[in-house]
């Protein structure tokens, strides 16, 4: 073997979170990847935006390049890990390059895989160049390479989870301590589980980028940002942790991909997760998926789906593959095996729906209520009314049988106008035991 086939030269770009945690296992651990690897692991080039700041890895006798593009053009650079962050500028510019020097690509990238990773699984079969992009989704949970690779005999039925572990934190925080939303959030925000500004956690598109790309993998379908559906969980207040607890749930917000006759549905929302299920168990910024495949039937992944270890555990685990020569189709097909996939009409998508309402403490609310249930031809599984308030609101909660989405959306509306309803109506729907 020849010196150079018994290194692997590795370019990082971004030195953050995850590129420094990188970096820093590639110069302590380098007994044990070089075992792993087949190689030595060798970091000789990298890129950042401050070449002053302390980072957590040495980097002795390593390059800086003025340009993350830079690092798909040297020629002492055999793989490129992109770990700078976002769909555009310099992470895609040198995702792009990088395939198309007929180079190893490794990303932890999650948008930009839901924005381009059809684009970019082109790209490298075009080129013949390997895209790894194991700590995308649900950082060290190994998910990519169970759905792409240990489950690839199976039709895949159903794939959710918890992907969003600041919003778990929320949530769960919420529960265990009775606070209110915004309390929680400005908590998290100060521990660093939330970022200072929360919108893409808490409004669900995390959870949405990181979907996409699960659902592409588990059915051999083009990642479909636009046909995705998402909310967040911004409307969740104490009460509904409260009423969720008396009903037998927990709230979580989850990421479902399933496959219907009538298409795939791809929707991140708050659910109510009955609490003799794995997943109501999964607490604080933890992440979890369930998956059900035609021959291997139900498997569930629980992990740490965020934060400097996990996520330098998964993109070694790209590198190691990389220097083992190990290749596998980036989205678990290859572009001509890539099947149009119709999306599941909003109005043909069922489930059970938890509805709260803030009313006033009246004669005949509930009557009206009902009335307007009927319109809409839903039926009611159950219905609670806490408490009563001398002047000011009280809660009233239903829980609806199977019923499809526009019924419920035409509902709600009807509910919302009611004079007596004070609030914005809070709708979760229910997942089936
Ligand atoms: N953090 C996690 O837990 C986690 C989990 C799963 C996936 N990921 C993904 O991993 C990637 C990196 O995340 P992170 O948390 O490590 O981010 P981060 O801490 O913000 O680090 C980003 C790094 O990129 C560098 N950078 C940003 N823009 C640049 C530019 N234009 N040119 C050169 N360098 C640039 C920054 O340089 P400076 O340091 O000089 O500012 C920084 O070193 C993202 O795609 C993220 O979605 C992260």
């Amino acid at each position: 073997m020849s010196k150079q086939q018994e290194t692997l030269r590795i370019g990082i770009a971004g030195l953050g979170t995850v590129g420094g945690e990188v970096a820093r296992l590639i110069e302590t651990e380098d007994a044990h990847l070089h075992m792993r690897a087949g190689k030595k692991l060798v970091v000789t080039a990298v890129a950042a935006r401050d070449r002053t700041k302390k980072r957590a890895a040495a980097l002795k006798n390593v390059a800086w390049v003025d340009k993350p593009v830079d690092l798909a053009n040297r020629n002492d650079v055999d793989v490129v890990v992109e770990l700078i962050g976002g769909h555009e500028g310099a992470a895609r510019d040198l995702a792009e390059a990088t395939l198309k020097k007929r180079k190893p690509l490794v990303t932890a990238n999650k948008a930009l895989l839901a924005h381009y990773g059809q684009a970019l699984a082109g790209l490298s079969e075009a080129y013949d160049a390997p895209l790894y992009c194991e700590a995308a989704v649900a950082g060290g949970i190994p998910v990519i390479k169970t759905l792409r690779e240990a489950l690839a005999g199976n039709t895949m039925l159903e794939v959710y989870g918890i992907l969003n572990g600041t919003c778990n934190y929320i949530l769960s925080t919420m529960r265990q301590s009775g606070r209110t939303f915004a309390d929680v959030l400005g908590e998290a925000q100060k521990l660093g589980y939330a970022e200072a500004d929360p919108t893409f956690d808490i409004d669900g598109m995390d959870a949405g980028h990181k979907l996409v790309i699960l659902s592409a993998l588990a059915y051999g379908a083009p990642v479909n940002l636009p046909g995705l559906k998402a909310d967040g969980i911004r409307a969740i207040s104490a009460n509904d942790i409260l009423f969720a607890d008396e009903l037998g749930y927990r709230i979580k917000l989850l990421g479902i991909a399933r496959m219907t006759p009538q298409g795939l549905m791809q929707r991140v929302a708050p659910y109510m997760v009955p609490q003799n299920s794995a997943l109501a168990h999964v607490d604080g910024v933890m992440n979890a998926i369930y998956m059900q495949g035609s021959a291997v039937g139900p498997l569930t992944l629980i992990g740490r789906g965020a934060g400097a270890g996990p996520t330098a555990s998964a993109v070694l685990s790209d590198i190691i593959d990389c220097a083992r020569g190990r290749q596998a189709s980036a989205l678990a097909v290859s572009s001509q095996h890539v099947k149009a996939v119709n999306m599941l009409p909003d109005e043909m998508s069922e489930s059970a729906f938890y509805v709260r309402l803030m009313v006033m403490d009246k004669p005949g609310v509930l009557a009206e209520l009902a009335a307007i249930l009927r319109d809409a031809r839903i039926s009611i599984q159950s219905l609670l009314q806490k408490g009563r308030a001398e002047a000011g609101p009280v809660a009233v909660v239903f829980i609806t049988h199977d019923t499809n989405e526009k019924a419920m959306a035409d509902a709600l509306l009807g509910l919302a106008k009611m004079q007596t309803v004070l609030e914005p109506p809070c709708l979760i729907r229910i997942l089936p035991d």
